[in-house]
């Protein structure tokens, strides 16, 4: 019999190890999973996950930023079920309300003239969207990505991709990497800001030395997410905005993990540098959990794409309606207020961690998206590999689920839903506080 409560699966005493061996026995062995056990969830409300065995677990990652409502939002589920029983699917080939009324809200909360949007199903295809529209758009070939970036899992997002674990089937020509803005390893060995952000100023002699002298574009994300949320000081995309801008290319900002209020008071990542860039992606938390991809864009950049281009499944009404519904919760109950509110009085609860527990190097990023990267030794930055591994542990035991990244996978990412309370905020810092000392 199936059971609602358990994620309307069937219910068995040992559902969880049935799920984990099924999942061994039927999917990819490449499908990352958490945990030396992995956890299989059964359901979801709001700040809330619950796995088979009806243990709770309060979600600091919230489905990898995707769930910026919280899970099974009501207005959200109401909004899906409604559509669910009126229309599910057309293709683009015939327009719906849901998908125009969606466009044209994302086009009143864009800045700038970025107001033509083309709908898919994923991160993954939103960037590669964005990286073919700019090829059309300007006539050239150079791709310009940042080192430590994550695009996705299609041939060219991989490629883009600059990690080597999530490289292993690359390669496509004409993609040329800039030194990252990582502050705490800086790639130059300088130190900010008496460096010039010298990193940036480099996108002129790596367009130079490597391109036709003109570019496509750069795509980059105002936060680099999968990189370990590595934050690019303050001047970082108005230098890089006009280096690719005087080459001919388009600024690209992937709002995929920064994108719906979750870096605090602004709307998009990329607005906390002051640029406005001329292609925007986002998917994730775009319909707080139904697949969707967006690539946004002006009037005249849009019409440079000649000839014909579809998707079957981009911009289905269920997703619309979803969409619409996660946006309307955002805006209505000042979610981009909440994250900066609850982002400081998180980020002061992290600094004082830092203070107490050796093994935190760095603490970083804006809003409700903030990183601790996890070092052995301070000095040398040596990064804490399994002491990540056993911080993740500790803090599923204490019911607390949190995320990691980073080249080296020894990022901690903090990122709960943006409508999370006060109490949320400080129990989290308390889990972590208790499993770092666990771990010593
Ligand atoms: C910044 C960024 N861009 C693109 C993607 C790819 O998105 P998807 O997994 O939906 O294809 C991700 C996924 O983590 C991401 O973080």
């Amino acid at each position: 019999m199936t059971d609602p409560n358990n994620g309307g699966s069937i219910a068995t005493a040992n559902r969880a190890a049935e799920i984990n061996a099924g999942h061994d026995r039927y999917l990819w062995d490449a499908v990352m999973r958490y945990y030396e056990t992995p956890l299989p969830l059964a359901r979801g409300r709001g700040q809330h996950l619950y796995d088979y065995d009806g243990n709770e677990y309060l979600d600091f990652f919230g489905g990898i930023l995707t769930v910026p409502v919280g899970h099974c939002h009501p207005t959200v589920t109401q909004a899906i079920q409604q559509q669910a029983e009126t229309l599910v699917h057309t293709s683009t080939l015939y327009p719906t309300g849901p998908i125009v009324e969606l466009a044209e809200k994302i086009a009143s909360l864009t800045p700038g003239d970025l107001s033509k949007t083309f709908f898919t199903n994923s991160g993954t295809e939103a960037d590669e969207t964005a990286i073919m529209l700019a090829k059309a758009a300007t006539g050239n070939q150079a791709v310009i990505a940042l080192r430590h970036a994550y695009a996705g899992r299609s041939m060219l997002a991989v490629t883009l991709t600059a990690h080597a674990p999530w490289r292993s089937v690359d390669y496509i020509s004409g993609i040329k990497h800039a030194l990252a803005p990582y502050c705490y390893r800086c790639p130059l060995k300088l130190e900010y800001p008496s460096c010039g952000v010298a990193c940036a100023e480099d996108l002129e002699e790596l367009i130079k030395t490597t391109t036709p002298g003109r570019v496509a574009c750069m795509i980059a994300e105002p936060i680099m997410g999968v990189g370990g949320f590595v934050t690019p000081p303050t001047e970082y995309f108005q230098i890089a905005a006009e280096i690719v801008r005087r080459h001919e290319g388009l600024l690209i900002a992937d709002e995929v993990q920064t994108g719906w209020g979750r870096t605090g008071t602004k709307m998009w990542g990329i607005e906390q540098y002051g640029v406005t860039p001329d292609v925007m992606t986002m998917a994730k938390g775009v319909a707080n959990g139904m697949p969707m991809g967006v690539t946004v864009t002006t009037p005249d950049i849009a019409a440079k794409w000649e000839g014909l281009t579809l998707s079957t499944f981009g911009g289905n009404p269920l997703a619309c309606a979803a969409s619409r519904a996660t946006i309307q919760v955002i805006e209505e109950d000042n979610l981009a207020e909440n994250a900066e509110t609850q982002g400081r009085r998180l980020r002061d609860g992290l600094e004082k961690l830092q203070e107490k527990h050796a093994l935190i190097g760095d603490v970083r990023g804006m809003g409700l998206m903030q990183g601790i990267e996890m070092v052995a030794d301070r000095r040398t930055k040596e990064p804490a590999v399994s002491e990540i591994m056993q911080l993740m542990e500790e803090t599923k035991k204490r019911g607390l689920l949190i995320g990691k990244g980073g080249l080296y996978g020894n990022v901690v990412r903090v990122a709960p839903c943006l409508n999370i309370g006060a109490d949320d905020v400080d129990r989290a810092v308390e889990i972590l506080d208790d499993s770092f000392a666990a771990i010593g």
